[in-house]
Parts: structure tokens; C-alpha cells; sequence
């Protein structure tokens, strides 16, 4: 074990250099024009799985990004772990809000600033470095490896199912491994067993044919951005709470013990309110912050589109408005009946001076995962060596969509040891990571392949 943590040690440098090369490739998905960023990056992947000496390495091509493979099964009689990570990133807008160019890594104190950085790219490399510490030093790992990377997470995963469903044969394991969340602090490492689902839909609000003088017309014809305000203002009640009827029907409710173990977790809302500059938190009164956070379901504008917004004005009634809702989903909200519910509640409250029309974008489904099984007690183990302090449960607010495929598509359950910080600024200008706990990270990796071991 010295030897491997030592080699891992002595390559911080290395480590390091390979990540700001990865992070310089602009892979973001959602955008069409960067498809052959997103081709280049998965080969560059491949390329780095194959000299670190991983196996049948190979990238797919799936309907829209490709998925990157890799194993080492050398340890007949050991569990397989199955390592997941995602590839691609977010947009990088707003672009003047960065302090560095977001494809061009800088490392300032002791983070590492760059798109990407600790979602994922830099979580998914440290896997590849613990990877590789045992490889270079030993020729062998304590445990089966299989490397599934893909380039759609952030558009929500939607060739996976077909991928997973065509392969399953190919990714048999015992386990699965993640490392696409944060820990609560530097030093206090967190292992999250829940995160939210996700319905994803775009509101189309159509007025006039085309654009109208607002002088000749207004007074008269109802406006579609107005429409579509007022559309909007009927999504929450006062209390914040989401007003679609129907919509908490199945949200499975906190027990008492489980709102008292998130009681306990080292939360400070002050805290919170100053990363995310705001001045005071929202939403439904009736739970904490961190339990709205969590273990409880939103819905969220994330844009609007429509008008003129050009520099002074011009006066018209535009002749359509448009709204991207994303709405987080606990168990047992299903994401389909969600995006049901949805429509029928807009059908009913859009005034009969306007159309709306409602387009589904994607959907994943919430996750809670067990903290029973022997792996879990690896993670603990393996965070414990690797930070010196025990981790604590969290539940999460984002979503990582392939959590529910593996668990229904090859009946495997997750491990979701991230290496992020709450204030990582994902999907952020100025997104980081927290360098010293990249390579706490990499000695975590090493220390867990180790306990899974049957002797672990
Ligand atoms: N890494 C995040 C998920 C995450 C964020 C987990 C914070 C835990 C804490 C992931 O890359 C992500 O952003 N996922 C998308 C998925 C969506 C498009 C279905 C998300 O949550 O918005
Ligand atoms: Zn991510």
C-alpha cells in the first residue's frame, strides 16, 4: 500500500498537467457545434486509459455522443467495480463573468479554475490516477475495474438506457462507483445515498401570428410574454410550494429519524447564503433548508425567452414568449407522470387569449440508495484513510440520471464518493476544484479498491 500511495504521490505534478489537458478540450454537450470537441475528448480518454493499461478500451459511438469503455480484469475470484463518470460539461456562459478563460485551466491558490473541473473531469481522473499509481507500481489492482465514460450526463444521459441495454453483458459487476458530488467541507467528507430526479420541459406561449405594433394593437391583444408571466406566478403558492395539483401526491415523506440525522449534519445557512449571494434562503416554511434542498421536489425557471431585449427599445407585442421549467424530483415522483401533471395544469390556467404547447426535453428519475451493503462500509473505510475523519450521509439536490438505469437495467446498486466542494461553482462562471482534495481523492481511490477486496 505504501509503494502505490507513494507513486501516486510522487506523480502530483504529472497528475496535475494530464487533467488541464482533458479540461482543455471544450466538450460541452448540449451544444451542437462542439460535436467534434466532444469526439476529440472521448478519444482523448481512450488514448489515456490505453497507456495507463486498461483493456478493450474502446469508444462507442451511440445516436448522439459517444460512450468511452475500458477494463482490467486481471483479479480472478475479486468483486468488479463498475467506475462511471461523465465527460462532458456545461456551456461556459456567461463568458465575462470568468476570471480565466473557462477552456483555459489556471490554477489560483489552491484551486484549479476551469469548465469542467470538478464536474466531472476532474472527479472521473482521479479514478484514472488510483488507477494508474497501482498499475505503475504493481502491475495490478486488488479488484476487477471496468470504465464506463460518457459524454450526454448533462443533457440527461438520454443514449444510456439503449447503451446499457445493448451491453449488459459487457458491464456485469458487483458495484457501481461515482464520483460526481461534493463532500460538506475540505476536511469532512460526505457520502451522499440520495439525489432528485428531474423533468425537464420547454412552455411555448404563442399570441399574434407575427409581431405587432404596440401602439396600433396594445390595449387589445394579449401579450404572450405577459401571458406567460402570469403562467408562471400560478407555479408556486405563496408559500413557495409547487401548485401543479397532484404534484407531491407521491413524494414519499421524511420520517422523524431521518429529518433528525439531517438536523445533525454541519449546515450553516449564513454560509450558504454568502456562497450563493443572496440574502436570505426561500421556500416552503414547513422544512429546513437543507431538507427543501434534498428530500424535497422544486420547480425552477431556468430562462426565458422572448421580444426585443437589443440595446433601447422597440415597441411591439412580440408574437411569442418561451420558458425552460426544470422541476427536481424526490422518490416516489415518477418523471413521465410529472411532465403529465404539468401540462394539464398549464392547459387550465392559460388564458383562452393565447396557445401554450409543452414539449418534454428529458426526464431521470430520483435515486435513494442503500447504505447496507459491504461497499458502503469500503467508502467510509476508504474516506477515513484517505481524509482522517469519518464521512457523514448527505442527501443531494442534483441529479445524476444513470444512478436508476444501473440499478434497474443490470440491478446494481451506486457509491456516490465525490471529491467536489458545495461552492465547486458547478455550472458557474468560475467553476473549480479544490486541488488537495484531487489528490486526497486519488489516496481514497487506492484505499477503496483495497477494501473491496474480499480481505478488505
Ligand atoms: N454533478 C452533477 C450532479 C450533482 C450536483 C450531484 C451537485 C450532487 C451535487 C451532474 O453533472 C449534473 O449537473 N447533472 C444534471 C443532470 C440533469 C441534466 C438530468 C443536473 O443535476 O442538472
Ligand atoms: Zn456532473
Amino acid at each position: 500500500m505504501e509503494n502505490i500511495l507513494t507513486q501516486a504521490k510522487d506523480a502530483r505534478e504529472a497528475q496535475l498537467q494530464e487533467l488541464i489537458e482533458l479540461l482543455r478540450i471544450p466538450s460541452i454537450s448540449t451544444l451542437p457545434d462542439h460535436r467534434p470537441q466532444i469526439a476529440e475528448a472521448a478519444q482523448w480518454l481512450a488514448a489515456h486509459m490505453k497507456a495507463l493499461g486498461l483493456e478493450e478500451v474502446e469508444v462507442y459511438p451511440t445516436e448522439r455522443h459517444p460512450v468511452v469503455y475500458g477494463q482490467w480484469l486481471g483479479a480472478p475470484g475479486q468483486p468488479t467495480v463498475l467506475i462511471y463518470g461523465h465527460y462532458d460539461v456545461q456551456p461556459a456562459d456567461p463568458l465575462e463573468q470568468w476570471q480565466s478563460d473557462p477552456f483555459e485551466p489556471q490554477v489560483r491558490g489552491d484551486y484549479l479554475y476551469a469548465r469542467g473541473a470538478a464536474d466531472d473531469k476532474g472527479q472521473l481522473f482521479v479514478h484514472l490516477k488510483a488507477i494508474e499509481a497501482y498499475l505503475k507500481s504493481t502491475k495490478c489492482l486488488p479488484v476487477n475495474v471496468k470504465l464506463l465514460l460518457e459524454g450526454e450526463e448533462e443533457i440527461g444521459s438520454t443514449s444510456l438506457p439503449q447503451f446499457i441495454a445493448e451491453h449488459q453483458e459487457l458491464l456485469q459487476a458487483d458495484i457501481v462507483l461515482i464520483s460526481d458530488s461534493h463532500i460538506l467541507a475540505p476536511d469532512q467528507p460526505s457520502i451522499v445515498y440520495g439525489l432528485r430526479g428531474m423533468t425537464y420541459v420547454e412552455l411555448q406561449v404563442q399570441g399574434p401570428d407575427h409581431d405587432l405594433h404596440s401602439g396600433s394593437y396594445g390595449g387589445a391583444v394579449h401579450n404572450p410574454l405577459g401571458a406567460l408571466a402570469t403562467m408562471i406566478a400560478k407555479l408556486h403558492d405563496e408559500k413557495g410550494r409547487v401548485a401543479i395539483p397532484g404534484f407531491y401526491d407521491r413524494v414519499r415523506p421524511l420520517s422523524e429519524s431521518e429529518r433528525a440525522e439531517l438536523a445533525r449534519l454541519p449546515y450553516d445557512e449564513a454560509a450558504f447564503c454568502r456562497e450563493a449571494g443572496i440574502s436570505a434562503t426561500w421556500g416552503d416554511p414547513d422544512y429546513t433548508a437543507l431538507e427543501r434542498l434534498g428530500a424535497r421536489p422544486t420547480l425552477d425557471v431556468n430562462g426565458l425567452l422572448g421580444g426585443f431585449t437589443g440595446a433601447g427599445a422597440k415597441t411591439i407585442i412580440p408574437a411569442q414568449a418561451m420558458a425552460k421549467i426544470s422541476m427536481r424530483l424526490v422518490p416516489d415522483q415518477e418523471p413521465h407522470e410529472i411532465a403529465q401533471l404539468f401540462e394539464s395544469y398549464i392547459k387550465q390556467i392559460t388564458p383562452l387569449t393565447v396557445q401554450s404547447q409543452v414539449r418534454a426535453i428529458h426526464f431521470a428519475e430520483p435515486a435513494l440508495l442503500r447504505r447496507d451493503i459491504p461497499a458502503m462500509q469500503a467508502a467510509r473505510q476508504a474516506y477515513r484513510a484517505g481524509f482522517g475523519t469519518e464521512p457523514l450521509f448527505t442527501r443531494e439536490g442534483g441529479s445524476i440520471p444513470v444512478v436508476t438505469l444501473f440499478k434497474k437495467q443490470l440491478g446494481l446498486d451506486s457509491i456516490l464518493m465525490g471529491f467536489g466542494l458545495p461552492d465547486d461553482r458547478l455550472h458557474s462562471p468560475n467553476e473549480r476544484f479544490y486541488l488537495p482534495n484531487f489528490y486526497r481523492g486519488i489516496r481514497s481511490s487506492i484505499y477503496f479498491l483495497q477494501a473491496l477486496t474480499e480481505e478488505g
